[in-house]
């Protein structure tokens, strides 16, 4: 089916294919009849799905990636395409209004996008409180969600742990779990967080905090596929000094390499994360580097470029505990997750 719709959604700008794909998708969760319809189509009945990691009984491997749902706008919806988790964010603590548009842009040639979309979200406040109101009427699907942090783009990095602080604080009650993104490319200079030094810092004043509290929840690091082995290292030793239960590799990548779309299309198109297919290989050796270089209770949520069976097995064998998709849901449509799932 999605290869009718898609033809159509690809005449439109990506950005307001999204909008308009969310805005149908919530309205059909909205109704029973139709929310039926959805769930019956969409999501898997395979028993011996769930995944206990993090602490977490997971309905099933598979997690919707950040930036889809930014302001946790289309949970409902989501949970009816199968996810097992959602992960919302990155959220700032105050709203941010993004770079200007365009700022998504698809490779059809490549399976891939780029997006320069700079944080564009609704701010802390508003977040919190759409999860407030999901958590009492109870998430749908028995989905879990995870918040994805970051800082404002007026924050220097000098005073960025007062924004993930903000965030962390504001959202513990509302989140099984927390990331830590430093390694979007759309934020000036957001990855430099990911230096071993201020990262430290970092996480052990998120880590002092979460100890803090009668339960303390699962903080991941999110990284970039553009790291050397070197900074790899750091960063597993990082993850192990500062008691972090995972790690998600891996965000966007910068790099340009063995595309099939043109050098004058991508510099007309310009800065940003490529993601997609072309990030598949370079996302699966990180985790597979990584899980030669962390005890086995770390977990790893990997992403990047799964859009098939095929690939998302590739990913678990090379160490990942679970996955998140994003470009391949454009790519695939939403009937991806359910064939995941049953080739599982
Ligand atoms: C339009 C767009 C927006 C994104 N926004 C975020 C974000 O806010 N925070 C984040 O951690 N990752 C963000 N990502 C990265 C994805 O979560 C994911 O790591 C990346 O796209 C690789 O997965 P994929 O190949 O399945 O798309 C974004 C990706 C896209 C395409």
């Amino acid at each position: 089916m999605y290869s009718f719709f898609k033809p159509l959604l690809f005449l439109l700008s990506p950005e307001k294919a999204h909008k308009i794909t969310v805005f149908f998708l919530d309205l059909a969760a909205e109704f029973p009849p139709t929310r039926w319809l959805l769930r019956r189509f969409f999501c898997s009945s395979k028993s011996g799905l769930e995944k206990n990691v993090l602490g977490l009984r997971f309905p099933n491997a598979i997690g919707l990636a950040a930036g889809f749902d930014k302001d946790a706008k289309h949970i409902h919806g989501m949970a009816c395409l199968g996810f097992g988790f959602i992960e919302v964010g990155t959220v700032t603590p105050l709203p941010q209004s993004g770079n200007p548009l365009p700022r998504l842009f698809r490779l059809p040639a490549d399976n891939a996008l780029i997006n320069r979309m700079g944080f564009n979200n609704e701010g802390l406040d508003a977040l919190v409180g759409r999860l407030k109101k999901l958590r009492q009427k109870g998430a749908p699907n028995g989905v879990l969600i995870g918040g994805n942090i970051g800082k404002n783009k007026a924050t220097p990095n000098e005073q960025a742990e007062q924004d993930y602080l903000i965030c962390f604080e504001a959202l513990f009650p509302w989140v099984d779990y927390f990331v830590v993104n430093v390694s979007s490319p759309n934020t000036p200079n957001l990855r430099d967080l990911q230096e071993k030094e201020p990262l430290t810092r970092l996480l052990l004043l998120l880590q002092e905090k979460n100890k803090a509290k009668s339960a303390p929840k699962p903080i991941l690091l999110k990284i970039a596929p553009d790291l050397t082995d070197t900074q790899l290292d750091d960063i597993a030793d990082i993850i192990q000094a500062t008691g972090l239960a995972g790690v998600i590799a891996t965000n966007t990548t910068i790099g340009r390499g063995g595309l099939a779309t043109t050098a004058n299309t991508l510099e007309n198109i310009g800065n940003g994360g490529l993601s997609g297919a072309p990030l598949r290989v370079r996302a699966t050796e990180v985790i597979r580097y990584l899980r030669t270089k962390l005890s086995p209770d770390i977990v790893i949520i990997g992403v990047g470029g799964i859009d098939s069976p095929a690939s998302a097995q590739e990913k678990i064998a090379a160490g990942a505990d679970l996955i998140q998709i994003y470009s391949g849901l454009v790519y695939e449509g939403p009937g991806l997750v359910r064939r995941i799932l049953e080739s599982f």
